[in-house]
């Protein structure tokens, strides 16, 4: 038996009823729990989201049949890995098939920052658009700047191609150097104050976790030149969001785009009053053709672990 915590899309739900047993749980916003474990009867599957935290202490009360946790995710940080290694359930996560979605929001973020695109809408909407002059409501080019990339995996590496078509400079920070065939002549910093003394727009694809947790800090903003845009994909987690909006309150960051936040679904109320903020509701992989990939590949990984075989 399958138990899905969320509604799925619908080819994504079709596949899953011809290959298992369904129990389909509509969640809604916050994750309970307590709903979860009252639905695991005949459960040895579970597929969930990011907005479902299975932490130790939720691992620990699994029944013993539960045999892998498929996530409807790249990010696993809502897992406790280590808690299900130790009961012997697997993890499966849906990397690759939203790399270029999630780089098309980044690139959305990137231009409607610079633009001005969220603000101008707001004006025109509330009626104060008065007409066109030479001096009204100037962004910055996005064209001939030099894009930083921190974290240039499979999702850097796809917003890496997209910038250069705009005829960008790309410049990166990541765990290590890329071999020359992934890099295509993007400029690797080996420390974050050449990285971020070196470029116009700052794009966070890094996964969550301990290790890129406030990374975006008060400190490393003031390595950034004045005016510089700072963009978000990658996880809420690796941004101080007190620093940022001190900063685009400043204007020392011109702008900034955000998808992911601390504490979602909740948002930071300084970002809300700021003209300077793009904000968008986690929608990196909200494409009808990534979310049908990302469920099946999900229910792949859990044919794999229960050893189902073929296409059902
Ligand atoms: C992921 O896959 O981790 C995204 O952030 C959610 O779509």
């Amino acid at each position: 038996m399958l138990l899905i915590t969320r509604k799925i899309p619908p080819a994504v739900a079709a596949r899953a009823a011809r290959e298992h047993m369904v129990r389909q749980l509509e969640i809604q916003g916050v994750f309970d729990s307590a709903v979860l474990l009252e639905n695991l009867e005949g459960v040895d599957a579970i597929l969930c989201t990011p907005a479902d935290r299975f932490d130790a202490a939720l691992i620990g009360k699994l029944p013993q049949q539960v045999r892998v946790i498929a996530t409807f995710s790249v990010g696993l940080e809502h897992i406790d890995l280590a808690a299900a290694a130790a009961q012997g359930v697997e993890v499966c996560n849906t990397p690759d098939v939203l790399s270029t979605a999630t780089a098309e929001l980044a690139l959305t973020l990137m231009l409607m920052a610079a633009r001005r695109a969220g603000e101008g809408e707001r004006l025109l909407r509330a009626g104060k658009w008065a007409g066109l002059s030479p001096t009204f409501f100037l962004g910055r080019r996005v064209s001939g700047k030099t894009l930083g990339i921190f974290g240039m995996g499979r999702i850097g590496r796809e917003l890496a191609g997209m910038a250069r078509g705009l005829g960008m400079t790309v410049h990166y920070r990541n765990r290590s150097r890329l071999a020359p065939e992934l890099e295509l002549g993007a400029v690797y910093h080996g420390d974050d104050a050449s990285f971020l003394g070196a470029i116009d727009f700052l794009s966070i694809n890094a996964p969550g976790g301990a290790e890129t947790y406030h990374w975006l800090n008060a400190a490393r903003i003031g390595m950034l030149k004045p005016g510089a845009v700072v963009v978000n994909t990658g996880r809420g987690s690796a941004v101080d969001d007190e620093a940022l909006i001190g900063a685009l309150r400043s204007g020392h960051v011109l702008a900034a785009g955000l998808d992911v936040y601390n504490n979602e679904p909740h948002v930071h109320p300084g970002y809300l009053e700021l003209e300077n903020a793009v904000l968008l509701p986690h929608i990196g992989s909200a494409t009808v053709e990534t979310r049908d990939a990302m469920g099946f590949l999900a229910l792949d990984g859990i044919k794999r672990v229960l050893g189902i075989d073929g296409d059902q």
